[in-house]
């Protein structure tokens, strides 16, 4: 996979120096019995990358929705650049929020750049069924339209991909295309849920240049991650989900040297845990795959 990434100058919904983008508090998300996000206070300031990390099933991504309107959370608010964000995805979208999905959605037999399109439904007069029907003068009205998602494209480093069906890319291609839709709608802030699962780790470095790069277009990144290496490298501040509460909230070296984050992921085993073989399986196979390429360069 390679990556042009080149810093563009301010995207168009980039935020002011010292401005709190998203201001969540008190977020509580119950189904019935269970309660998947608790009272759960975070912000985000512009310039910022922002971790949210927790073991599976600790409503990192419940969380997440009910930031972008998928959810409407039982109780608390959600502040978008001090404004409370409606409870509707696409209002939300249009109000400058955007994100990407741990389990990926692309429009798998539209190209590329059809994909990228759509995500700028948001932001022409056109709306999404003109996007998507392309019906007569389509093209001509939608060229600004066009130009602004190849150069979302180019910054990925998909242009040469741009006629591609979306089902034939590589995984690692597909999420940095779901990268590339998200920004499409000209976000402020953008939320990316586990944007390395399934990544090498090339893609995965790779993806760490290619956030910091939104980042200094003046996006603010809130980003979901279990590849803990990733989380530390990238985040400025990193929040710390242990069933559905904040249990830690800090700089990577506070959260990192917390005793009840290490607990909370080590402490308790649980089911189909696995134990020391597997895991030194698993740690074996990954040495294998970063020392694979280097030998390639060496030759
Ligand atoms: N729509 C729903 N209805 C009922 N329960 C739900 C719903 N969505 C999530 N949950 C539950 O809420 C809890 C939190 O799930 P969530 O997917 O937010 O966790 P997560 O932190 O994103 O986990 P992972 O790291 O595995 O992605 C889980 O117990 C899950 O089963
Ligand atoms: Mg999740």
């Amino acid at each position: 996979m390679t990556t042009d990434i080149t810093t563009k100058g301010a995207a168009p919904g980039a935020t002011a120096p010292g401005e709190t983008v998203l201001d969540a508090r008190g977020v509580t998300m119950r189904f019935g019995g269970l309660t998947a996000v608790r009272n759960v206070d975070l912000q985000v300031n512009s310039g910022e990358i922002v971790g949210l990390i927790g073991p599976n099933g600790a409503g990192k991504t419940t969380f997440f929705n009910c930031l972008t309107g998928l959810y409407i959370p039982t109780e608390g608010e959600v502040r978008y650049k001090g404004t409370v964000l409606p409870s509707q995805s696409f209002k939300v979208t249009a109000a400058g929020v955007a994100r990407t999905f741990q389990n990926i959605r692309l429009f798998a037999n539209m190209t590329v750049l059809e994909n990228v399109l759509v995500g700028r439904h948001t932001r022409t007069k056109e709306g999404l069924w003109s996007a998507l029907l392309r019906g007569p003068g389509f093209k001509k009205a939608e060229k600004a339209s066009e130009d602004r998602a190849m150069e979302l494209l180019e910054f990925i480093g998909l242009a040469a991909k741009r006629d591609h069906l979306a089902r034939n890319l590589p995984y690692g291609e597909q999420r940095k295309l779901e990268i590339a839709r998200a920004l499409a709608s000209e976000p402020g802030l953008l939320l990316l849920d586990e944007p390395t699962a399934g990544m090498n780790p090339q893609e995965t470095r790779a993806t760490e240049e290619l956030v910091f790069a939104i980042r200094d277009m003046g996006i603010a990144v809130l980003v979901i991650e279990h590849d803990m290496r990733f989380i530390f490298n990238l985040c400025d501040r990193v929040a710390v989900l242990v069933q559905g509460e904040k249990l830690v909230e800090g700089d990577s070296a506070t959260v990192q040297g917390d005793e009840r984050v290490i607990a909370a992921y080590l402490g308790e085993p649980f089911e189909d845990a696995p134990g020391q073989e597997e895991i030194a399986e698993v740690e074996a196979a990954e040495a294998q795959a970063e020392a694979a390429p280097r030998k390639e360069n060496d030759r």
